[in-house]
C-alpha cells in the first residue's frame, strides 16, 4: 500500500544561467547556457516523494500565468494530487539560479504567489491532510501558513517534518510540534540566532535545537551525508560520492526521500542514509526535476555504491 504524504509549499519556474563567477556589483556579466524548468522546495519535494512511490498531496499557490500551467502540467504528469490556487493578483513564483562550473549555485526567491497560500486555504483542505500520515513542510510560504498546517497535522496526529528552507527566524512555538527537522548547518546557526560564520560544532547545533523541543533533528551535511540527533543518540550516515553536475534540488530530493522512508516504517537512521542517496542522485543531473530518482533508480545507486 503508498504511503500517504501532504506536502504544503512553494512552486517556483526556476530560471537557471550556467556562469563561471558571481558578477560584481553594478556589472554586466554574459554568462553561457540558460535553461527554463520547474523548481521550487514545495513542488520540488512533492516529486522526489511521488516518483519514489508515494501517494503525494500537494497543497501550494501559482499565478495566473504560462508559468502556472506549466505547474499543474508537471503534477499531473507526476501523478499528485494537486490542491493548487491560483491566484489572479501575483506572479508565480520564479527561482533565479546562478550555476557555477565548480558544482556550486546561488539562488533568489521572487515568492509571488506563494505568498497567497492562506489559512483559510489550508482550513479548507482539513481533510485532505488528515488523511495523511506524514505533512512535510518548507519556508518559502509565509510563516503563518507553515505554522497554520503543522497545527493542522498535530491536530490529526501526523508526523511533521520541517525542512526550514530558505532559513529564517522562527517562532518559538513551532519546535515542540516538529518530529523531524532537517536543516543544514547555516540553516541550524540561524535557527538558534548565530550567524553563519559562527564556530559551533555540529552537535552542538543539533542540541540547541533539540533544547527548543523538537523530536529530532537531521542535519544535513552536503557531500558528506547527515547527522542524526535525538535527545538518546547522535548518528551519522555517509553519502555516496558522485560527481556533481547541479547541487539545485539536492535537499529537496532528500527530504521527499527522508519522509517515504519515514512513512514506510524505517528508522530515522535508516531514512536518512536513504535520502542522502536521493539527494546525491539528484545532484549527478542538470536541474531538478530530471535528478529526482525513482525507487528502480534510488535501487540502483545503492547497488553501485553500497552503504558505509
Ligand atoms: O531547492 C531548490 C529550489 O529552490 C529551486 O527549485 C528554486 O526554485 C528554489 O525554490
Amino acid at each position: 500500500m503508498p504511503v500517504n504524504i501532504a506536502v504544503v509549499g512553494s512552486y517556483n519556474v526556476g530560471l537557471t544561467i550556467q556562469l563561471d563567477r558571481m558578477p560584481a556589483l553594478g556589472e554586466t556579466l554574459l554568462g553561457k547556457d540558460y535553461i527554463e524548468g520547474p523548481g521550487g522546495k514545495g513542488s520540488n519535494q512533492a516529486v522526489a516523494a511521488s516518483r519514489l512511490g508515494a501517494n503525494v498531496h500537494f497543497i501550494s499557490s501559482v499565478g495566473e500565468d504560462h508559468h502556472g500551467d506549466d505547474a499543474f502540467s508537471l503534477w499531473t504528469k507526476e501523478g499528485i494530487y494537486h490542491h493548487v490556487k491560483r491566484d489572479d493578483q501575483n506572479h508565480t513564483g520564479v527561482g533565479m539560479i546562478l550555476l557555477f562550473a565548480e558544482g556550486d549555485n546561488a539562488i533568489l526567491v521572487a515568492p509571488g504567489a506563494n505568498n497567497a497560500l492562506s489559512r483559510n486555504d489550508l482550513d479548507a483542505l482539513e481533510d485532505t491532510i488528515a488523511s495523511c500520515q506524514i505533512l512535510l513542510v518548507q519556508l518559502e510560504i509565509l510563516t503563518d501558513t507553515v505554522l497554520h498546517a503543522i497545527k493542522l497535522a498535530k491536530k490529526h496526529g501526523l508526523t511533521v517534518v520541517l525542512n526550514p528552507a530558505p532559513v529564517q527566524p522562527l517562532p518559538t512555538e513551532i519546535f515542540p510540534m516538529i518530529d523531524v527537522l532537517t536543516p543544514n548547518e547555516t540553516e541550524a546557526k540561524t535557527l538558534i540566532g548565530e550567524n553563519s560564520n559562527a564556530d559551533i560544532s555540529t552537535e552542538s547545533l543539533a542540541q540547541k535545537l533539540l533544547e527548543l523541543g523538537t523530536g529530532a533533528v537531521v542535519v544535513t551535511q552536503g557531500k558528506a551525508g547527515a547527522m542524526i540527533a535525538t535527545q538518546n543518540n547522535i548518528d551519522y550516515v555517509k553519502a555516496p560520492q558522485v560527481t556533481t553536475v547541479d547541487p539545485t534540488g539536492a535537499g529537496d530530493a532528500f527530504n521527499g526521500a527522508l519522509v517515504v522512508a519515514l512513512a514506510e516504517g524505517k528508522t530515522l537512521k535508516e531514512a536518512a542514509q536513504w535520502a542522502c542517496y536521493g539527494g546525491a542522485h539528484c545532484a549527478t543531473a542538470l536541474e531538478v526535476i530530471p535528478g529526482l530518482a525513482t525507487r528502480n533508480q534510488l535501487e540502483t545507486l545503492i547497488e553501485r555504491h553500497p552503504y558505509e
